[in-house]
């Protein structure tokens, strides 16, 4: 991998502010995007902008094409069976919400969360518990961050979980979740399995058949691709089998006055016109990837997640949230320094370094409430990252420590 001709394709990685170059390390929460993919939307929106399915003219058709090239992409990227499996979203949110609203559980069933699911896979469990009555339960992990498997296969054991939502990757520590394990247990109980692959998408090989997962949810924002585009991955007889939450133009086949003859998925979970470019520009993220490999994307990420846990940990009070190794970790370090305020922390490396990182709760309150933290402080690395802005970081942080 040659993070030089990468870097060359991240045009906003040439920007200086004061004169200083810039250190983007929140890419667990948006990644920065190549110019592959703003090429491919920029052809949309400048050479053929038209709607998919519905005109029959020379535009029409294009997009028509470019969607399903870009669905079978897509499909190939997970290791879906086949490319009506993908069915295009806004985001990982919108995916699992799409299956909260869909999957039609009912009154008393157990919906079984991990105590470290992004509010995206956890809200819309407490709503449904609200709204219907199923019983929704939090599986405790282990003080390093890692999964407890013994206590879950004790709680299938048990039985009345019907769906298990899993994060794969946790946003907030960077650990992974054994999501074949997980849904080997889970399918020998009856239960179906829905993993949040929001973090994991961007970083990880994922085979979706071979993971043996019923669905799975991601973003293009975190992959390279553009924001306001997502996916759901699930099984065809699923989706066969589950009604549409939102329908209207796209989603019907025909209508008259008083009844409607639904389309065959993906398309009756895909109301309204969708985000063609967005869909297109996902797509050019997920080939840049593949040309790369995500196995070199994670050893590079991994080799400077373990540079900078070993330099940081001589600073006082500091105290890395999750598993020990960095190894573990992904491509996250998520970091308290005594009771030193988060934001304080973030704030001064980017006022006085260039040095973007994320501070709070990271949308996983329920966690650090837990655990009575207000925070943290999250760097997040990705495949173009260096060791020189390593450095930067490093010594930038221990500086800082000592003044504020
Ligand atoms: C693990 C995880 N799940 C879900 C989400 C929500 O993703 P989106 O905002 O793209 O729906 C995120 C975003 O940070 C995340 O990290």
């Amino acid at each position: 991998m040659n993070i030089e001709n990468i870097r060359k394709d991240f045009p906003i990685l040439d920007k200086k502010i004061n004169g200083r170059p810039i250190v983007y390390f929140d890419n667990a929460c948006v990644t920065l995007k190549p110019k592959q993919v703003t090429e491919a939307m920029r052809g949309y929106y400048e050479d053929y902008t038209s709607c998919a399915g519905r005109s029959a003219h020379k535009f029409g058709k294009r997009v028509t094409e470019e969607v399903l090239k870009s669905r079978k992409t897509l499909q190939r990227f997970v290791g879906a069976k086949n490319e009506k499996e993908i069915v295009f979203t806004r985001n990982t949110t919108e995916a699992i919400n799409l299956v909260a609203n869909c999957l039609n559980l009912e009154k008393g069933s157990a919906v079984l969360n991990s105590d470290k699911e992004h509010n995206s896979n956890l809200v819309p469990w407490q709503f449904l518990e609200k709204r219907i009555g199923i019983k929704h339960e939090i599986l405790q992990g282990n003080d390093d961050g890692t999964f407890k498997l013994d206590k879950f296969e004790e709680r299938m054991s048990l039985g009345n979980v019907k769906l298990v939502a899993m994060v794969h990757i946790s946003n907030l520590d960077g650990a992974t979740n054994p999501i074949k394990e997980i849904t080997k247990i889970a399918h020998d109980a009856g239960a179906l399995v829905l993993v949040d692959a929001a973090q994991a998408m961007p970083h990880k090989e994922i085979d979706v058949r071979k993971l043996n997962v019923d669905f799975m949810a991601f973003s293009g924002h975190k992959m390279l691709g553009p924001s306001g585009i997502g996916a759901l991955y699930a099984k065809y007889h699923l989706l066969d089998e589950m009604s549409p939450f939102m329908v209207g133009g796209d989603t019907v086949v025909d209508t008259t006055y008083h009844s409607a003859q639904l389309e065959k998925p993906p398309e009756k979970f895909e109301a309204g016109l969708q985000d063609y470019a967005g869909i297109i520009g996902f797509a050019a993220a997920a080939e840049y990837l593949t040309k790369i490999g995500k196995e070199n994307i994670c050893k590079h990420e991994t080799s400077l997640n373990r540079k900078i846990s070993e330099e940081i940990s001589s600073i006082n009070q500091l105290k890395i949230i999750g598993p020990k190794a960095a190894e573990e970790r992904s491509g996250i370090i998520s970091f308290n320094i005594g009771k030193k305020n988060p934001h304080d922390i973030a704030l001064m490396l980017d006022s006085v370094h260039n040095i973007m990182i994320r501070s709070g709760a990271h949308c996983v309150n329920s966690w650090f409430n837990a655990h009575n933290l207000s925070g943290s402080a999250r760097a997040s690395l990705y495949l173009y990252n260096t060791v020189e802005e390593t450095n930067i970081f490093v010594d930038s942080l221990k500086k800082l420590s000592n003044v504020i």
